[in-house]
């Protein structure tokens, strides 16, 4: 019996409501607030049980309150932007309510993300007696819990990782995110970042490249090296680490319109003067690129999202891919969303699960990888993401070595 308030009404605020309304005997009561409630209401209106609706400017806190004071939820699942974290985190420790998010705190002004804002939050959470679990998405989430379970079932000490991440998916348009573009570009043309013996070692954008081949028919694809923030925590939490990366797929097409728009100053975050206005050049990006959420019933092709581990058993070396294949049109059938937000929305819910079951519940702030790695890669199966742990020797052992 408990009642959980997600706020956030995107593409993976979506799909946590869908799979938070599958589980009644879980979810006994779902509230959705967003910026605009509108929005919360169409995505109500594509359930099967009733569901309330809020609406809530997630950047002020007295306004957040307001809202937990009167709907007293056992727990708010944060699936708004990432600049929001740290009010909804205030309002959760003000009106004494879990906090669980899926992406780290990003200050607006700022390309920038790390845990240092967040884990500054653990002798409030625990003094309070609440608990913030944080990155219970896919990547940070499902990747940070892979790495548990490797290190719990599979090795006696994990001596590199390489998080990959594919979208094989095609959506017919000639450039679109994913995901919230802000967000999504800003994490893109970042400098690249990973760790290398007991330090970080910075890329140039998008200027580390290798072509992995992957499974269940994708076959070869380029991946190039990013930072990404379940590196930081990873690293912390497993200190045996000597090397993690991440890497992602990107088309040539992306590549190519990033490249033109990066040139024209278009994926710039400081204002700038338009007939009088102040914009933000890449705030009017957003606004003429296509809404993620419509990408739904366009995209055909799979994602798979996994971690390729080296290290040590009983004394012997061994090289393990731990990943998940996911089909966007699927998703799509499921819960009207591509199969990113999918794999973002699925391990929210369980995420969310695992603290209102008692499973992952204690006072602090925590990362993924900090908790019991097996109910959450129980639920993955049962939920719809299902797992597997294949032999990684062969061309794609050769090709991430160095
Ligand atoms: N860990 C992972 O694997 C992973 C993967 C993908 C995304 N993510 C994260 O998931 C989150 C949601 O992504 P998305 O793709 O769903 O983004 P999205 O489609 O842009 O949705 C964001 C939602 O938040 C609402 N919002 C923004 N500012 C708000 C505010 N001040 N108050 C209240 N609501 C506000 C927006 O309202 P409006 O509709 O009014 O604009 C929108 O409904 C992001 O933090 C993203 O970084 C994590």
């Amino acid at each position: 019996m408990a009642k959980v308030l997600i706020i956030g009404a995107g593409g993976v605020g979506s799909v946590v409501v869908h799979k938070c309304a599958q589980l009644p005997e879980v979810f006994t009561e779902i509230v959705l607030a967003s910026r605009t409630e509108e929005k919360c209401k169409a995505i109500a209106a594509q359930l099967n049980r009733p569901i309330k609706t809020a609406q809530v400017d997630a950047d002020n806190v007295p306004e957040l309150v307001a809202l937990l004071n009167k709907e007293r939820p056992d727990l708010v699942v944060n699936v708004a932007l990432p600049y929001q974290d740290l009010t909804i985190m205030d309002a959760c420790l003000e009106a004494g309510v879990d906090y669980m998010d899926t992406a780290n705190y990003e200050p607006p002004e700022t390309a920038k993300f790390e845990y240092s804002w967040q884990w500054a939050y653990q002798e409030k959470f625990t003094n309070a007696n609440r608990m913030a679990l944080l990155g219970s998405g896919f990547d940070p989430g499902v990747t940070n819990v892979y790495t548990a379970y490797l290190k719990k079932h599979y090795f006696d000490e994990i001596h590199t990782l390489d998080i990959i991440d594919c979208n094989a998916g095609d959506h017919g348009m000639p450039f679109a995110t994913n995901f919230n573009p802000e967000i999504n570009i800003r994490e893109v043309t970042a400098k690249g970042r990973y760790w290398q013996d007991g330090e970080w070692r910075e890329t140039d954008p998008l200027s580390e490249s290798r072509v992995f081949n992957f499974p269940a028919e994708i076959g070869p694809k380029k991946i190039y090296l990013m930072y990404h923030e379940e590196l930081e925590s990873i690293t912390k939490h497993l200190p045996e680490i000597k090397r993690a990366r991440f890497w992602m797929t990107f088309s040539d097409n992306y590549l190519k319109h990033l490249e033109v728009l990066g040139n024209v100053g278009m994926t710039g975050i400081e204002p700038v003067m338009h007939e009088g206005h102040e914009i933000i050049p890449l705030q009017f990006l957003k606004t003429l690129l296509p809404d993620p959420a419509s990408l739904g019933p366009l995209t055909k092709g799979k994602t798979c999202i996994g971690c390729l581990a080296t290290g040590v058993k009983d004394g012997k070396t061994r090289r393990l891919f731990i990943y998940n294949i996911c089909d966007h049109e699927a998703c799509y059938a499921e819960v009207k969303s591509q199969a990113i937000s999918y794999t973002t929305g699925v391990p929210a819910m369980i995420g969310a699960k695992m603290i209102l079951e008692g499973k992952w519940r204690k006072p602090g702030v925590w990362n993924m990888e900090q908790f019991d790695p097996d109910p959450f890669m129980e639920d993955l199966n049962l939920y719809g993401l299902p797992w597997q742990v294949s032999d990684a020797e062969g061309a794609n052992a050769d090709t991430m070595k160095d």
